[in-house]
């Protein structure tokens, strides 16, 4: 399948932001093990990543008709984005949230998700392999 894999604000740091919540691997393998994963399970993958809700917004209205899936981890938008939640119900591509942390388990502030409210899946606290999890979500239908 062609997904479209989108990473929010923060992500391009990881490696370097609080190792001990979101692991000492960087951005750059994250996107190794994406593309690596993508191959073994036969989908096209582009990989995106903004520190900007409006880019974001755009990205998934471009989606439109090029993509079958989007997995996205909208990091701190995922708690305040309104825009996000809206433009993946424009498109309605079916889209699988991930989240490194569980987010169930920390600050209260973290524990509601706007992007929940369209998101077939929400895999949350297995790191980069709930990536994986989404992409073989896709791979097995989307059941
Ligand atoms: C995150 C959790 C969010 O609360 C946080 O703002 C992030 C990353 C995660 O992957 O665990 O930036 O989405």
């Amino acid at each position: 399948m062609k997904l479209l894999i989108i990473n929010g604000p923060n992500l391009n740091l990881l490696g370097l932001r609080e190792p001990a919540i979101y692991g000492s691997q960087n951005y750059a393998t994250l996107c190794e093990n994406l593309q690596k994963w993508a191959k073994e399970l036969g989908h096209e993958i582009e990989l995106f990543q903004s520190n900007h809700e409006g880019v974001i917004v755009d990205k998934i209205q471009a989606a439109y008709g090029n993509f079958e899936g989007i997995v996205i981890n909208p990091a701190a938008y995922t708690h305040t984005s309104v825009a996000i939640l809206d433009a993946l119900k424009a498109v309605a591509i079916p889209t699988v949230e991930v989240h490194l942390s569980d987010i169930s388990q920390r600050e209260a502030f973290r524990q509601f998700s706007f992007v929940s409210l369209v998101a077939k899946k929400t895999i949350c606290g297995k790191g980069f392999d709930g990536y994986r999890e989404a992409m073989e979500w896709f791979a097995e239908g989307g059941q």
